[in-house]
């Protein structure tokens, strides 16, 4: 859990937000241990934005991981920052057992399961992936 941690604020540590200057890191980790890390990327352009867990998400298909485990959350922000809708959607494709933590900057800590965050997702493919 502390390595998971560790990444996630490296990650926020690279985040480009100077729009908002809400910072966010995300550490997703696969079933197999593998780590990916995300942060915000902001843009002028501001629906262009990406959030942390989708860039985390990203990276972790390109890199051939499908299965995850849990997504470690952290943000500049004092409460613990629960992931945007679209967010929920983008990781729900891939299992709605997922744990996700967040923390905040004033040390807040919360944990759900995706389920808990979007009951009655919608899903194509879903009734093979719980
Ligand atoms: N943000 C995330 O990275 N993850 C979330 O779950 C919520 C919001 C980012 C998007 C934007 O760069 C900034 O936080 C403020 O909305």
């Amino acid at each position: 859990m502390n390595e998971l941690r560790d990444v996630a604020l490296g990650a926020m540590q690279h985040a480009y937000a100077p729009y908002s200057s809400f910072r966010v890191g995300a550490a997703l980790e696969a079933t197999d241990g593998r780590v990916y890390a995300g942060c915000n990327v902001e843009n002028s352009s501001y629906p262009v934005t990406v959030c942390a867990e989708r860039v985390a998400l990203g990276a972790a298909i390109a890199a051939g991981a499908t299965e995850f485990k849990r997504v470690y959350i952290v943000s500049s922000g004092q409460a613990a920052a629960s992931p945007c809708g679209m967010c929920r959607q983008a990781l729900a494709e891939f299992g709605l057992k997922l744990e996700v933590i967040s923390e905040g900057a004033g040390g807040e800590m919360m944990t759900w399961t995706l389920e808990e965050l979007l009951p009655s997702a919608f899903l194509l493919r879903g009734e093979d992936r719980d």
